[in-house]
């Protein structure tokens, strides 16, 4: 039997189907491109397999607007494709976690084809709509994630409807009881088809305000901030225990739920994640990925302070230490790639690339490792408008070039480097043309550094970064002070040094990173404390104790025995 909470010792791996293995030439990756490399996966030793979304869309967001909550898009092949996925994974051990978008649908979807029909329509209330201010304006100030307003003028029934992300991704409304209960159908469908959970899109967005007040405005964009009216809104909590109820409750398998939640709270996640309260299993929280953001958000960086990044997490694991889980995470489908991003992905690209894995991986919580991060992948060199697909970076890009403040040449830079495309590049399986992923021309451009940066050269590769996060997955597993162990910060406001204990009744793990480009010395203390211990990992050659200096992005992972007190 499977244990109770088994999700704490397991490892979970993001397949963005897009960008993962195209097995027809088509340039996108597709289920069987998926069932083709599951021999990566169980080497790997991940546990579960998060699938962004295969339904049927028409791929305004990349699938995160969906139009068939019950189908299987053709890009990505059939339902037999789905289920003959489904049984090769479960036949081989793994559990297949797919991606739950109930926010909204596509604007494709037949509910709001029905609602948008008429004034009349049965399912008018199953999404928001209001009438404009007496100007003609929209209904309130809003401004959406993917730039512009939140609002959407129907000219046929002359009302407007609500969309947080693109205006073809128009928002449910879930205090409309046919539309949960709708919802909670399609779930138990794909539960009784064998999924083993759901990562959910953004669920803590679901409760809205119905007064939808207008919120704070921005000074540059005009646009007003609806989050305080969205974010973890009034029946937050009252529809995710229905949704418990409905979906969850008295199934035998062994399931496991993720609330996608931007902006929310060390308080909120332990309401969301308390087990006697039965609303998600764990939460994705963002705040650490929010740190290099400017003033304007994610297309305008600033340099990353570590003391406040080790804080944050420091924070996330306190708080959630007796109560409620989180999800350990530096990337995924939405985030630039972390080597580029916090390590440097030159000079010391291996030793950065295995550093944050580990400072990430031994902490509290459900690590998440997201396609070619196992192969420390880094950002592309996008140069031009062209190389883009993203519909949050293009909108972004030409909403900005349009005010002309700036030449689009600088804006451009700016959106290359925040862009979520980074994440999107093609897997880099081999040095081929196609780097592997597939045969045909790429439905966005392979990184030229497929060239060196590729599964296959790691394979077989001792010192390689593949070869690193196969031992970090192989302790998490193993070690049960991981699991359970208590967290504690240790030089909380050094700039370069991240530094951590993870303790039980008898033995104690530290885990101690250079987070810089150059050497740092290791305070006395700390080295009088673990001068003896022994290394249990480290990624530079030849350690074996703790000494004075820790070289550049090096790491080490040290065991002691400690007396029982
Ligand atoms: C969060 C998803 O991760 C992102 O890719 C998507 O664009 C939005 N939610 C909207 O579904």
């Amino acid at each position: 039997m499977t244990e109770p909470e088994w999700w704490k010792t397991a490892v979970v791996y993001q397949v963005y189907p897009r960008s993962f293995a195209d097995s027809d030439g088509d340039g996108i990756g597709d289920l069987r491109g998926v069932r083709q490399k599951l021999d990566h996966l169980v080497d790997l030793g991940i546990d579960v397999v998060w699938l962004s979304p295969i339904y049927a869309s028409p791929h305004d967001d990349n699938g995160y607007d969906i139009s068939d909550y019950q189908a299987i898009d053709p890009l990505f092949g059939t339902l037999e494709d789905f289920d003959e996925l489904v049984a090769e994974l479960h036949r081989r051990g793994l559990k297949l976690m797919m991606d739950l978008v109930v926010n909204h649908t596509s604007d494709e979807h037949p509910w709001f084809v029905e609602s948008a029909s008429s004034r009349d329509s049965a399912k008018r209330d199953w999404y928001w709509w209001r009438d404009p201010k007496p100007d003609g304006a929209a209904p309130n100030n809003w401004g959406s994630f993917f730039s512009g307003p939140v609002w959407e003028l129907d000219e046929r029934t002359g009302q407007y409807y609500l969309h947080l992300f693109s205006k073809k991704q128009p928002d449910l409304n879930w205090e409309n009881p046919e539309v949960r209960a709708a919802v909670y159908e399609m779930m138990r469908w794909w539960l009784d088809r064998g999924v083993d959970g759901f990562r959910m899109d953004v669920i803590n967005f679901i409760s809205k305000d119905p007064a939808l007040p207008d919120g704070v405005q921005d000074p540059v964009s005009g646009l007003g901030d609806g989050f305080p009216h969205f974010g973890s809104g009034p029946r937050i909590h009252e529809f995710l225990q229905e949704m418990h109820r409905e979906v969850f409750e008295n199934r035998d398998a062994a399931l496991v739920t993720v609330g996608e939640m931007p902006g929310v709270t060390t308080e909120q996640a332990r309401l969301y994640t308390d087990p006697a309260r039965r609303e998600v299993d764990m939460v994705f929280q963002f705040e650490h990925v929010g740190l290099d953001h400017g003033p304007g958000g994610k297309f305008t960086r600033r340099a990353l302070d570590l003391a406040e990044l080790k804080h944050s997490f420091a924070r996330w694991q306190e708080a959630l230490a007796d109560v409620g889980w989180n999800s350990l995470y530096w990337n995924n489908h939405d985030q630039p790639r972390v080597v580029s991003r916090f390590g440097n992905d030159r000079e010391h690209w291996y030793e950065s690339a295995t550093a944050l894995a580990t400072l990430l991986h031994l902490m509290r919580g459900t690590p998440y490792v997201y396609q070619g991060e196992e192969l420390g992948m880094t950002n592309a060199p996008f140069s031009a408008v062209d190389d883009l697909r993203d519909i949050e970076s293009l909108n972004y890009y030409n909403a900005t070039v349009a005010v002309d403040e700036e030449t689009p040449i600088d804006v451009l830079a700016r959106v290359a480097v925040g862009s979520r495309d980074n994440a999107r590049t093609p897997v880099q399986w081999d040095d081929s043309p196609g780097a592997g992923f597939t045969d045909g021309r790429p439905w966005i451009a392979v990184n030229p550094n497929a060239s060196w940066l590729n599964a296959r050269a790691q394979e077989g590769d001792d010192r390689s970064v593949l070869a690193w996060y196969r031992r970090l997955i192989a302790l998490r597993h193993e070690e049960p002070l991981l699991r359970d162990g208590r967290f504690e910060l240790l030089l909380p406001s050094d700039p370069r040094l991240w530094v951590y204990t993870r303790t039980a009744e008898r033995r104690q793990l530290l885990v101690a990173g250079n987070c810089s480009d150059g050497p740092v010395t290791v305070p006395e203390d700390l080295l009088g404390e673990w001068a003896d211990a022994a290394v249990v990992l480290a990624n530079a050659p030849g350690r074996e104790r703790l000494t004075a200096s820790l070289g550049p992005w090096e790491v080490a992972v040290l065991e002691r025995s400690v007396p029982v007190t």
